[in-house]
């Protein structure tokens, strides 16, 4: 369809140039989209209202135009030239009919062209957040769009493997480790440890401390975060004890990361780890002085913005602590320029939640400065909540198990299936209940506007009718077990004939298959493709409703069964992309 609205909108253009000479405002293609109401026909272009003043022409004339050009197209069966000028375009039953086996085709609009997206990036020590989880679920949707409209896609897990929580940690683990505890659980274990460091802390500063050391700190600092500093700055310097802590830290904090990577079907194409930037801070600091993009300013390093060149004036961006350390805004800018230096992406994509804008905006702009063209993109989310109760938070400042939510997400599916499922094997129902629980959790995330701020329930997330994954994956598997039955009937598939109004509003829907992944694919927004596809299984309903297909003449049957077969094909196709399985049999 979206080549089909491309030749038209270029056929448009070269009309209104032919009749009214070339003209500077008119683009070599005009927008054709699709029609708001079904009275304006399939496809519209309101091109002539907006022309009329460059080409100093009546609307309705260059309208004229455009219809008398396009009404001999294969594709069209009338042209209305409507209203002030709008050209209502009706698509022909027989064009749809014999295109819409391609709507599933998706365009290259990537080809040639790199993408890095930098998402999950959980920090090692802690269990992922409920923050990481989120951008997990949405990058990989996004990296899967991206690669199916022809990007090469650099799938990038900046892990959160440095910094000054790992000199508290190692403190903690001299002084408090429980051997036994760790070898159980050890990612457990040193959450414990760190929240022990928190509370010693906080103790022996007599009240609440800073989250993170960025912050100048005026009181004098309590005696355990000296001792935190010191191990810190030992393993900085390459001390053989600290650094084989580290190592052991990432290492059992990877394994647990990956257990759920394996779990959601989530890979990576490298981790490039906050660590991995350590040597080249100090030259892209002196860079950035050196180019006089950054300054020195109480005793720190920072960028300073202005409006007229920055569009906004943003709070200075530190990239260099007063203490001579390098933070996490250092981290970026070396990590931006490495990355292009690599791989020469067209766009970088970043995938964290809200709260960062400001330090993308800031990192962003700093880029710039240092002359970076490429499309940087911050793909923020808003914080998921999740209401208290439903899944266990346990201590250690609201952190959330990934885990303990997937085990429930299949627990509840599985309560599901054995009810609505009698028919299915036990193993089947495990399937079924790990297919249906993961997808329900994923698809909750996917289907919503990622901006918008949304809250977790699990009633919403498992329903079986409305926008979740358990609809769009029993209206897949209904679809199949229509085409086994008529497969054992021996019916196939076969050509669409005349198009019943009904049958009609499917076939446009599966035409809008390509432009809901291209949307994606633009705006970085799953939730497009899930409205689509949550639009498509209604089209599909309401069609199976009014028109039966095994019980249909062979002939009807056969155009039928070809409907569904794509209907199916698509969904799956969707569900696919957002990360998220399909089943044979529900
Ligand atoms: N580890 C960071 C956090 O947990 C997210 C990193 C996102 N990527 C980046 N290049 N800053 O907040």
């Amino acid at each position: 369809m979206l080549e089909l609205m491309e030749d038209l909108g270029r056929r448009a253009a070269l009309a209104v140039t032919e009749k009214f000479g070339a003209q500077p405002g008119v683009p070599p293609i005009l927008t054709v989209a699709r029609a708001t109401k079904p009275e304006f026909g399939d496809l519209q272009i309101s091109a002539a209202l907006q022309l009329a003043k460059a080409l100093g022409q009546k609307p309705r004339e260059i309208g004229q135009a455009i219809a008398d050009a396009l009404a001999s197209h294969p594709a069209i069966a009338k042209v209305e030239l409507a209203g002030p000028g709008f050209v209502n375009l009706h698509l022909s039953d027989l064009w749809l009919a014999a295109h819409v086996a391609d709507a599933l085709a998706l365009r290259s609009i990537g080809e040639g062209q790199t993408v890095v997206i930098d998402y999950s990036s959980p920090n090692v020590a802690k269990p992922m957040h409920i923050a990481h989880i989120r951008s997990t679920i949405i990058g990989d949707a996004i990296k899967r769009v991206l690669r199916a409209v022809g990007y090469q896609v650099i799938a990038d897990n900046h892990l959160g493997d440095w910094g000054t929580q790992f000199g508290k940690l190692i403190v903690a683990f001299k002084r408090w480790l429980d051997a036994d505890a760790f070898a159980k659980e050890p990612v457990e274990e040193l959450l414990r440890l760190y929240i022990r460091y928190t509370e010693e802390e906080e103790r022996e500063a007599g009240g609440r401390v800073e989250e993170e050391g960025e912050a100048a700190e005026v009181k004098e600092a309590p005696p355990i975060l000296k001792a935190a500093r010191e191990e810190l700055v030992k393993l900085q310097q390459g001390d053989p004890e600290n650094v084989a802590l580290w190592k052991k830290f990432i290492a059992v904090s990877m394994a647990e990361f990956d257990a759920i990577y394996r779990r959601l079907g989530v890979s990576f194409d490298v981790i490039l780890g906050e660590s991995f930037y350590n040597d080249r801070l100090a030259d892209t600091v002196a860079r950035l002085e050196r180019e006089k993009i950054a300054e020195p300013s109480q005793g720190a390093m920072v960028v300073f913005f202005t409006e007229e060149r920055d569009g906004e004036a943003l709070p200075p961006f530190l990239v260099r602590k007063a203490d001579g350390g390098f933070n996490y805004g250092a981290t970026d800018v070396a990590g931006v320029l490495y990355r292009i230096e690599r791989w020469h992406p067209a766009r970088i994509l970043i995938v964290t939640d809200e709260r960062q804008q400001l330090h993308f905006r800031q990192l962003f702009a700093t880029a710039r400065r240092l002359g970076v063209t490429c499309s940087l993109e911050h793909v923020w989310f808003g914080l998921m909540r999740l209401p208290e109760g439903t899944i266990s938070t346990r201590k250690g400042k609201g952190l959330i198990y990934l885990e303990d939510l997937l085990d429930e997400a299949e627990r509840r599916a599985l309560a599901v299936a054995n009810e609505s499922s009698p028919g299915l094997s036990d193993e089947e129902r495990r399937e079924v209940a790990r297919v249906v629980g993961i997808g329900a959790v994923k698809y909750n995330d996917l289907s919503r506007d990622r901006q918008s701020l949304i809250s977790f329930t699990w009633d919403k997330a498992l329903a079986l009718t409305g926008n979740t994954a358990p609809y769009l994956q029993y209206a897949y598997a209904r679809i199949r077990s229509i085409l086994r039955k008529a497969e054992a009937e021996g019916a196939r598939p076969g050509p669409l004939g005349a198009l019943a109004p009904i049958e009609r509003a499917l076939v446009l829907r599966l035409f809008g298959f390509g432009e809901a992944v291209e949307q994606v694919a633009r705006s970085a927004r799953p939730h497009t493709l899930a409205d689509y596809l949550y639009a498509l299984a209604g089209a599909f309903s309401t069609f199976y409703a009014e028109h039966p297909v095994l019980k249909a003449e062979p002939e009807v049957r056969a155009a039928r069964l070809t409907l569904s077969a794509l209907t199916a094909d698509t969904l799956k196709k969707g569900l696919d992309l957002l990360g998220i399985e399909v089943l044979e049999r529900m």
